[in-house]
């Protein structure tokens, strides 16, 4: 029988705890990923626990806390602090979502949180996005038009604009496309949820000229054909949005024209 070890440096350890100094009515415990590839040492669980009298009510609130009162080395992103501009995405107690919109009393005991999944992880809760980047620039995300040029903003009718509903929201935090197992096992070719509802809010805009290229770009068996509608994408996006709908309706649009 074959034996299947994992490597070595892919084991997570017990790593520093930092308790507190002394007992308070209101605390919590957080268990936090800690890597940092310049060590050569596998990554680790270090352990915190915080009075929440010292913190807002979000994990964003409380990452900051320990970074700013405990240990200045926790590295993470984030930016606006009311989920805007999705800088702040990581998997909190085995579910993708945004540190900022996460109360902390949503966690019945520890809560645990890790960088978001299967992506390379350039130091603690930073994932390496520059693949994703990549496949978010082949999708030529900008409005591509030769006709009615003008200095001025482009108006939409009322029903028009109602097609970007939806759509038009995402903040690129990428939750659903590390949700995604398709994309886990062929992220190198598979587009992913987050990209593919990029692109169909370019195809649903009445004011681009190049629904036809966009739509040939996409038909493609790994682009766009690894989605096997499992669904994970549209239950953890954060903001409520539905990119397995986008993928269907590409799709759709695909079939029509033949
Ligand atoms: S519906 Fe498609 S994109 Fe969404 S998680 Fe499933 S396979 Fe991935
Ligand atoms: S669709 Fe939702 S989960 Fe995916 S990138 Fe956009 S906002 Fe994030
Ligand atoms: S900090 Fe901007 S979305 Fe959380």
């Amino acid at each position: 029988m074959v034996e299947l070890l994992l490597p070595k440096n892919s084991r997570v350890q017990e790593g520093n705890k930092y308790p507190l100094k002394k007992k308070v009515k209101n605390s919590k415990t957080f268990s936090i990923y800690r890597f940092n590839p310049d060590t050569g040492v596998n990554p680790s669980l270090d352990t915190y626990e915080i009075n929440l009298e010292d913190c807002g009510p979000m994990v964003l609130d409380a990452l900051i806390h320990i970074k700013g009162k405990i240990d200045p080395t926790l590295t993470f992103r984030r930016s606006c602090r009311e989920g805007v501009c999705g800088s702040c995405s990581m998997n909190i107690d085995g579910t993708n979502t945004l540190a900022c919109t996460k109360y902390i009393n949503d966690s019945k005991g520890k809560v645990k949180i890790y960088p978001l999944p299967h992506m390379p992880v350039i130091k603690d809760l930073v994932p390496d996005l520059s693949q994703v980047y990549k496949q978010y620039s082949s999708i030529e995300p900008w409005l591509k038009t030769s006709k009615n040029l003008s200095e001025r903003e482009r108006k939409q009718l009322p029903e028009d604009r109602k097609e970007l509903d939806g759509l038009y929201e995402c903040i690129m935090c990428f939750c659903c496309s590390t949700s995604c197992p398709s994309y886990w096992w062929n992220g190198d070719k598979y587009l992913g949820p987050a990209i593919l509802l990029q692109a169909w809010r370019w195809i649903s805009d009445n004011r681009d000229e190049a629904t036809e290229e966009r739509i040939e770009n996409l038909n493609d068996s790994f682009k766009l054909y690894r989605c096997h509608t499992i669904m994970n994408c549209t239950k953890t996006c954060p903001k409520g949005l539905n990119p397995a709908k986008a993928i269907a309706s590409i799709k759709q649009k695909i079939l029509a024209r033949s």
